[in-house]
């Protein structure tokens, strides 16, 4: 089925001016950008968005990673969206990263991985109500 995930261009990346080259790639993957912005993420923002990791040991540097810089937020539409993303994405670790994956071309490390995506279809519902307004989508 045509489903929706929700996709951040990283702060290590559009410090690369990688925005295009990012986009290219989950495009060729089959994902169609239907909403984007960039912004610049509130401590707030980072904190609440990544709520579910204020456990682990790396939340606050991560926090601080993800307002360092501006940050490119993404609706993006397409057959099985959620899992088409996570293959295209690659491991959360780039050593761990398959060829031909934006991980393994472009991430710096786990922290400065240049690309988020959601990990379920539930939490991508959650994580672009988290950003966009319904009428910013543009199906
Ligand atoms: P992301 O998909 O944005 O979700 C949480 C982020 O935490 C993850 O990508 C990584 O960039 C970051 N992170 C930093 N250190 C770790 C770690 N040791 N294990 C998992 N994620 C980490």
């Amino acid at each position: 089925a045509v489903t929706r995930t929700f996709s951040i261009i990283k702060p290590d990346a559009t410090r690369r001016n990688l925005t295009g080259a990012v986009t290219k790639m989950l495009e060729e993957a089959g994902l169609r950008v239907v909403a984007s912005k960039r912004i610049r993420m509130s401590r707030g923002q980072a904190e609440g968005f990544y709520a579910v990791h204020k456990e682990r040991p790396f939340y606050n540097d991560l926090c601080s990673f993800m307002t360092s810089g501006p940050v490119v937020v993404q609706v993006l539409e397409g057959e099985d969206a959620v899992k088409r993303n996570r293959d295209v994405m690659g491991a959360t670790n780039p050593a761990e990263a398959a060829e031909g994956t934006i991980r393994k071309a472009y991430a710096e490390s786990i922290e400065a991985n240049s690309v988020h995506g959601s990990d379920s279809e539930d939490n991508a519902k959650i994580e672009i109500e988290f950003f966009f307004k319904p009428e910013e989508i543009v199906g």
